[in-house]
């Protein structure tokens, strides 16, 4: 057998713990598999006191992540702190100066600095590697630069945080209101220190601007995606789309499309019947869309330590191997900047109101809807017990500024009780 990969490992959390569990359990499938050992040499966490469950007592422990990085016994510095700056962005790019392959499962990190990371590694001539950063366990970014590398992509789309998911979920099979279903998943420890990177879109917007630059080889542009939460969604919301046949995810799609780029993570109706409309509870689903290939869908575990440990080991058995595949699929010199779309490609859209209950107040909105050029494909007035009316109004396929100009014109008409929603139906 050839010389073992050393490893060091900043980060002894739930991702860091799991994958010292699969190297210390599985050395020797592991060595058969890559044709060498793979080892810990040393780790890195805040508290060095802290009982983690496995042992660490045969690794060098460093204080500093960043020493760790450049210590000269390592081959791969595995950086599993998390957070977009700070210690793992310092850690890594120590590493990538001191002729480390990287591997990481840090989507922020990737998300607002993979470009200059990808130029240093290549510069260095070294690797920097995140499967477990999109997706969790399932092995999405694998598929895309390799298996996939024949195809010219056409779209890219997933729901890629599984809390949300939860949170939907949640609310359509048991009712709850949006804050019940949020309590619920907090209550599980389901949500980040910083809610808002879950129910905000942060944390599957940072996936999806990874997704997007190796899908079309463009330069990942996280401030580009249009990019709306999952904090509006009511109960009503959910109920109304259930009754014409649609499910709520909150859904990233990223198309390149003769307008530019187009990238958007927002809550969209999808058919129930389709297999993101069937997606239950906390798992991710990848849907990639290829010339050669057509659709190809991937469903699995997106967080939890055995599927992100999964994903690590899959990047670190890549490198004992001597497999070395740049970071976003090409030079990261080559890629692109990416060209922002100039609006979004046309959508039917699902518009919820509640009408004052006067006569005429239907034809009103149905006339500013015209004026703007707009369909109407299905509506629905709902019984109504108190004064305003519930109305559900699916459009035809429409562009987004003609609806933002029905929308801003609606309050004129002076039948609308509250603020209307509307949300894209996207075609799966
Ligand atoms: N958890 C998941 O399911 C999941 C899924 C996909 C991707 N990820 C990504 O994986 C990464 C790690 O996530 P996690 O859930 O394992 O996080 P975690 O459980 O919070 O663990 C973070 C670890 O980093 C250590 N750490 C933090 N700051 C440090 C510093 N300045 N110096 C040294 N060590 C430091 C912590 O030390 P102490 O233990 O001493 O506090 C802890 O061991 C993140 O980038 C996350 O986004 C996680």
């Amino acid at each position: 057998m050839t010389d073992p990969l050393r490893l060091g490992i900043a980060g002894l959390g739930t991702v860091g713990i799991g994958v010292v569990k699969i190297v210390q359990c599985q050395a020797n499938m592991l060595a058969a598999r890559t044709g060498r050992p793979i080892e810990i040499v040393a780790v890195s966490a805040r508290s060095r006191d802290k009982d983690r469950g496995v042992s660490l007592s045969n690794y060098a422990w460093e204080t500093d992540p960043v020493a760790l990085a450049k210590r000269d016994d390592i081959d791969v510095f595995v950086e599993l702190m998390g957070g977009s700056d700070g210690p793992a962005k310092d850690a890594t790019e120590a590493a990538l100066a001191a002729g480390k392959d990287v591997v990481t499962a840090n989507k922020a990190l990737l998300a607002l600095h993979g470009q200059p990371l990808a130029e240093a590694a290549e510069a260095a001539e070294r690797v920097l590697r995140f499967e477990a950063a999109v997706a969790g366990g399932i092995p999405v970014i694998k598929a895309l630069t390799e298996g996939l590398a024949g195809n010219a992509m056409d779209r890219v789309m997933g729901v890629m945080n599984g809390t949300c998911n939860y949170i939907l979920t949640r609310m359509d099979s048991a009712g709850l209101t949006y804050q019940e279903a949020f309590d619920e998943a907090d209550g599980l420890g389901y949500l980040e220190a910083d809610p808002n990177l879950d129910v905000g879109g942060i944390d599957a917007a940072h996936k999806l601007t990874l997704l997007a630059a190796i899908a079309f080889g463009t330069k990942g542009d996280f401030d580009a995606i249009d990019l709306e939460g999952i904090g509006a969604i009511t109960i009503e919301d959910i109920r109304r789309a259930g009754d014409m046949g649609y499910k709520i995810k909150l859904l990233g799609v990223a198309q390149m499309t003769g307008r530019g780029l187009e990238q958007r993570m927002s809550p969209c109706l999808v058919p129930a019947s389709s297999p993101l409309g069937q997606l239950e509870g906390g798992t991710n689903m990848v849907v990639l869309e290829g010339d050669a290939v057509g659709q190809i869908v991937l469903r699995g575990a997106g967080a939890g330590e055995g599927p992100t440990a999964s994903a690590v080991m899959s990047d670190i058995c890549d490198i004992a191997r001597g497999i070395r595949v740049p970071t976003f699929g090409r030079a990261a010199t080559a890629l692109d900047a990416a060209p922002p779309a100039s609006a979004a490609s046309p959508a039917r859209y699902y518009l919820r109101m509640d009408l004052t209950d006067k006569p005429g107040a239907l034809a009103k909105v149905a006339t500013v809807l015209g004026e703007a050029g707009i369909s109407i494909d299905r509506m629905r007035q709902y019984d109504h017990p108190g004064a305003n009316a519930p109305v559900l109004i699916v459009t035809h396929k429409t562009a987004r500024p003609a609806l933002d100009a029905a929308l801003a014109d609606l309050p004129g008409t002076h039948v609308l009780a509250s603020d209307p929603v509307a949300l894209r139906i996207e075609d799966v």
